[in-house]
C-alpha cells in the first residue's frame, strides 16, 4: 500500500524560469510581460513608518484555526479556516509563507477538484451569492500596485477584471481574477476567546488549476499567501489598520493542527535573525551547519537579489531542501555513524532504509546556525519519516532533499519547510524585519498582546483534523507552494 503510496509522490521542484506571470484586463488578446512582481520594490522602512502612522491604536490579534500536519506520508500540509463573503462561508486554505496571494476556488472553475482526499469539504466561492462581493477591475489600485505599475495598462477598461496567474515551486499553477469581499477572522478578545470580525480584502477567485492543484489528492479550497508583499492577506489587514505586520505559527506534527496567529506574541520569547532586506520571500542568512557537534561553516554569500546562497523560510513547503554541498555534508555525517545501513531510493527522490530501534537514539541531531544567535535544531524524528513498504520492516526515509538535484538553478537554495519548522513557535516580525523561533509544544497555547486594550490573552491550539473524516490511502503530497519571480509573458 505505502509503496504504492510513495510512487504516487510527485515532486517537480523547479526553482527558476517560472512563476508569477500575471496579466490584467481580460477580454482582448493583450500580451503583458511582467518581469518581476517585486521589481522596484520600495524601501521597506518607509513602508513601515507609513504603516505605523496609519495604524493608530486599533491593532488587534487574530486567531486562525489550523489543521493538517507536516508528515510527508500524511497530508504534508497545514491549512487554516477562513470565512469569506456574506453570508459567510468557510474555506480551508493552505497557509503559505512562500507566496503572497490569498485565493479560493471559484464556482465557474475549470478543473478545480470537487472533492478532497484530505477529508475537508470543499466550498466554491460564488460571486453572485455573496451580497458584499465585487469584482476588482483592472483600473483598481490593488491591481495596479500588484503589477507594480503606476497606471492601468493600455487596454484596461473600467469593466474588465484584474486577472492573475501564479505558478508554484512544484510546477502546479492557478489563475483567475480578483474579488473584493469580507474575510471573517477570529479576533482575540480574551483567554481562549475570540469573536468573529470582518475586514474587506482582495483575494483571487480561481477559475483554472493545473498540476497538483487540479487533483483531489491534496485538495483544499485554496492557498493563503502570508508573504511580505503588499498583496498578502497580512499586508492588507495591516494597511487597513487592523494588525501590526507580525504573525506566528506553531505547526504541530505530533497531533496535527497547531497555532496560527496574527499579532504580537509575548510568550514564548524567541531568538531572532534579521530578514535579508528587500526580498520577495522570508530570506535569512545561514552561517553553519552542525551534525552531532561537528560544525561546518558555510559560504554566506548574499547579494541584493538574494544571492546564490539564499535561505528561505516557507511554511508552504513540506520538506527541507539543502544546497548540494550542505546536503552532502549532512548526509555523509549522518550516514558515517551507520556504515552498514542499506539505502533504497524510492520514487527517485527519497533515501530510505530499515531500522528497528529508536531513530532518536541512533541518529544525530542536525543544527543550522543563522546570523545572530539563532539556531534551528532538527531531531531525527523530524528529518526521518516512517513509511510502510512491502517487504521492508521498520522503514524510514530521509526528508532532506538536495536542491541541486531538483534544478540546476536552484542548486544553492536552502528551503526550510515544515519538516524543520514544525513543533516550533515561528515568529515573523515584519515591523522589526526579523524572524525567530523556539522549540515549543504546539498542542499548548501562547500568550498574545492586544494592542488595543494593552491586555494579554492566551491563544490555544486547534486541530481541524479532528473534525475531518479519517482517510484510507491518503496520497502523499509534497506541495511546494513557493513562488519565484519570473520572466514569462502571460497571454490573456
Ligand atoms: C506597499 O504599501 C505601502 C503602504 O501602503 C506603500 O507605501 C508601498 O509603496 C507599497 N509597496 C509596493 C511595492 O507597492
Ligand atoms: C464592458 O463595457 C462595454 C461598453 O460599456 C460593453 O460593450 C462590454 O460588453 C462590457 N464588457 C463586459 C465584460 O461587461
Ligand atoms: C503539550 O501540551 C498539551 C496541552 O497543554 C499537553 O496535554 C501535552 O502533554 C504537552 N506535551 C508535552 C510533550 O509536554
Amino acid at each position: 500500500m505505502a509503496a504504492k503510496l510513495l510512487s504516487g509522490l510527485l515532486l517537480l521542484l523547479m526553482f527558476s524560469s517560472f512563476a508569477v506571470a500575471m496579466a490584467m484586463a481580460s477580454g482582448d488578446g493583450i500580451v503583458i510581460q511582467v518581469h518581476s512582481k517585486f521589481k522596484d520594490r520600495r524601501d521597506l522602512s518607509s513602508m513601515r513608518s507609513h504603516d505605523s502612522r496609519r495604524h493608530g491604536r486599533l491593532l488587534s490579534s487574530f486567531d486562525l484555526p489550523l489543521g493538517g500536519n507536516g508528515s510527508p506520508s500524511d497530508t504534508g500540509l497545514y491549512y487554516a479556516k477562513i470565512g469569506i463573503g456574506t453570508p459567510s462561508k468557510d474555506y480551508y486554505v493552505q497557509v503559505d509563507t512562500g507566496s503572497d496571494i490569498l485565493w479560493v476556488n471559484c464556482i465557474d472553475c475549470d478543473k478545480c477538484p470537487s472533492k478532497s482526499d484530505i477529508g475537508v469539504e470543499l466550498t466554491f466561492y460564488d460571486p453572485s451569492k455573496s451580497s458584499t462581493g465585487s469584482v476588482v477591475s483592472c483600473s483598481d489600485d490593488f491591481c495596479i500596485s500588484t503589477y507594480n505599475l503606476n497606471a492601468p495598462l493600455p487596454g484596461c477598461k473600467a469593466n474588465r477584471t484584474c486577472q492573475y496567474s501564479i505558478t508554484y515551486g512544484d510546477g502546479s499553477s492557478t489563475g483567475g481574477y480578483f474579488i473584493k469581499d469580507y474575510a471573517h477572522l477570529d479576533l482575540v478578545t480574551g483567554n481562549f476567546k475570540a469573536s468573529p470580525t470582518n475586514s474587506r480584502v482582495v483575494f483571487g477567485c480561481a477559475d483554472k488549476q493545473s498540476g497538483g492543484l487540479g487533483t483531489s489528492a491534496e485538495a483544499l479550497d485554496g492557498i493563503a499567501g502570508f508573504g511580505p508583499a503588499n498583496s498578502s492577506l497580512l499586508s492588507q489587514l495591516a494597511s487597513a489598520g487592523k494588525v501590526k505586520k507580525v504573525f506566528a505559527h506553531c505547526l504541530d506534527s505530533v497531533n496535527g493542527g497547531g497555532i496560527f496567529a496574527i499579532g504580537e506574541v509575548v510568550q514564548p520569547k524567541v531568538n531572532t535573525t534579521p530578514l535579508v532586506p528587500n526580498q520577495a520571500h522570508y530570506n535569512v542568512v545561514m552561517k553553519a551547519v552542525e551534525v552531532d557537534g561537528d560544525v561546518v561553516l558555510l559560504p554566506t554569500y548574499t547579494s541584493i537579489t538574494g544571492g546564490s546562497r539564499a535561505t528561505i523560510v516557507d511554511s508552504g513547503t513540506t520538506l527541507a531542501y539543502l544546497p548540494d554541498d550542505v546536503y552532502g555534508t549532512v548526509m555523509t555525517k549522518i550516514l558515517s555513524q551507520h556504515p552498514s545501513l542499506k539505502l533504497h531510493t524510492l520514487d527517485e527522490q527519497f533515501s530510505c532504509f530499515s531500522y528497528p530501534g529508536s531513530v532518536d537514539d541512533a541518529f544525530p541531531v542536525v543544527k543550522f546556525h543563522f546570523q545572530g544567535s539563532l539556531s534551528l535544531t532538527v531531531y531525527p524524528h523530524d528529518y526521518l519519516f516512517s513509511v510502510q513498504i512491502n517487504g521492508m520492516e521498520n522503514a524510514w526515509c530521509f526528508g532532506w532533499q538536495n536542491s541541486g538535484q531538483q534544478s540546476k538553478d536552484g542548486k544553492d537554495l536552502t528551503l526550510l519547510g515544515d519538516l524543520v519548522l514544525s513543533n516550533k513557535l515561528v515568529l515573523y516580525d515584519l515591523e522589526q524585519q526579523t524572524i525567530g523561533w523556539v522549540e515549543y509544544n504546539c498542542s499548548s497555547h501562547i500568550l498574545m498582546k492586544d494592542a488595543t486594550s494593552g491586555g494579554t490573552y492566551l491563544v490555544g491550539s486547534h486541530d481541524l483534523n479532528a473534525v475531518a473524516t479519517t482517510l484510507v490511502g491518503r496520497v502523499v503530497l509534497i506541495l511546494s507552494a513557493f513562488i519565484c519571480a519570473a520572466l514569462n509573458p502571460f497571454t490573456v
